[in-house]
């Protein structure tokens, strides 16, 4: 029996910033950006969105096709906690109608978590193969104005069902990992913005790429020539470029630029057009891929670095299934992207300073989203969400 992932999906908001907007105010180039970090856009959430909402949105097309009863597990990963005690996917759990019996647990490590969850998910299936489980990331991702990581934002939610026989990726068992405890990249309980050390943070993140790697391949009987695509986490598509070269010059590959290029470059597609989603990235770059690449990819093998600043590294293996692009949202998220609304700099300044209400007073969100589910209100300390 394989385990995998069956079905995916995201979100991502309406509100976008162009880079070369910010570049303007910064007095910037913007090839520095479109470029230099491969970044061309970036989400923001309108006022009435958070994690809980984008992941809703990106969950309800699976629990459609699904049905509410079919999912044992809800693992939620985020970096966006909304709450210090409550899981954020138990308001996701109302919003789609889930089933009382259905387990709600939320899972924290910088953008790695979603890995773990996929893992976690995976050993649930193998012990009830009847099962399907849930995963959903979803994130916000905020810096400080005018810092070097404020080009580097963005938002969305991804979410995937994991089942026995999937219909999209077999995920292998054999895992690689590398955890060290480094400051590159944090969020203290007190801010709402990362503080990070931005260019020690991409040295740790290709280190533990090597570190994941060797661990990988003393698990694995798989070599770097076994895979035709590689997903890495992705926090601008820049990074995934560097990192991709890094890898094939520690194993002598003998593959030119462009050969290396095609391998990662189907991944980056929606990535350049969000921004860092977290937990969600390196999945949306699944997505990408699977419903971007001309190739059919059935039977090919895919290499997955999972990255989670602080830090916590995972190299692992998928494998395409037959059919998989009969099971895609391609068109829904195309024309999600498509559709996404331009913002100035001055309305992305008031979203991003938009008012989060601590006083316990009855505060109505104005309506900003254009996805199913909002934040209608926060009232006496309760966010309040509604299905639209
Ligand atoms: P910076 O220091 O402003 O940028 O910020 P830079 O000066 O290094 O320039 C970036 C690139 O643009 C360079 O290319 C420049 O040469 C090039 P490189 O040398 O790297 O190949 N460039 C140009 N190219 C074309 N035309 C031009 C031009 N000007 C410059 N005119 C930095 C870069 C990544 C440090 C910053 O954006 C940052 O701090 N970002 C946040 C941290 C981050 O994303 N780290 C990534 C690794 S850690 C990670 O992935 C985990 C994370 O997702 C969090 C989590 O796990 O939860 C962040």
């Amino acid at each position: 029996m394989s385990v995998g992932i069956d079905e995916i999906s995201f979100y991502t908001p309406n509100y976008y910033l162009d880079l070369r907007t910010l570049a303007e105010v910064q007095q910037t180039e913007s090839e520095k950006y479109y470029q230099g970090i491969g970044q061309e856009k970036m989400s923001m959430p309108a006022p009435d969105e958070d994690i809980v909402t984008m992941a809703a949105n990106a969950a309800q097309p699976l629990v459609e096709r699904v049905g509410s009863g079919a999912i044992s597990t809800l693992l939620f990963a985020t970096e966006t906690g909304i709450d210090q005690s409550k899981a954020a996917g138990i308001y996701v759990h109302r919003l789609l109608g889930l089933n009382a019996n259905c387990r709600v647990v939320e899972l924290k490590q910088a953008c790695y978590s979603a890995t773990a969850a996929i893992q976690m998910a995976c050993a649930l299936v193998t012990r009830q193969p009847d099962k399907q489980v849930m995963v959903i990331a979803s994130d916000v991702a905020r810096y400080d104005l005018d810092t070097a990581g404020e080009a580097t934002q963005g938002a969305g939610a991804v979410a995937m069902l994991i089942s026995a026989n999937p219909r999209l990726i077999e995920i292998a068992p054999e895992v690689g990992n590398h955890t060290e405890d480094v400051m590159d990249f944090w969020r203290p309980n007190y801010r709402n913005t990362a503080l990070v050390d931005g260019k020690y943070s991409t040295k740790v993140y290709l280190k533990s790429l090597k570190k994941a790697w060797e661990n990988f391949v003393e698990a694995s009987s798989l070599a770097f020539s076994d895979f035709s695509h590689f997903c890495y986490h992705l926090p601008f598509s820049r990074m995934a470029e560097k990192a991709h070269k890094h890898l094939a010059k520690l194993n002598k590959c003998g593959l030119n630029p462009d050969q290396l290029e095609q391998q990662i470059e189907d991944t980056l597609y929606y990535n350049r057009l969000i921004g860092n989603s977290y937990t969600a990235s390196m999945y949306i770059g699944l997505s990408s891929l699977l419903e971007n690449c001309k190739q059919n990819l059935a039977g090919k093998r895919i290499g997955f670095f999972s990255y989670g600043s602080g830090c916590v590294a995972e190299f692992f293996a998928g494998t395409v299934v037959v059919g998989y692009e009969h099971c895609l949202h391609t068109l829904v998220h195309k024309n999600m992207l498509e559709t996404r609304q331009s913002v100035s700099y001055d309305e992305y300044l008031s979203l991003y300073r938009y008012p989060d209400p601590r006083d316990g007073e009855h505060h109505d969100i104005p309506q900003g989203t254009t996805g199913r589910f909002r934040l209608a209100a926060i009232s006496g300390h309760k966010r309040e969400y509604v299905i639209c």
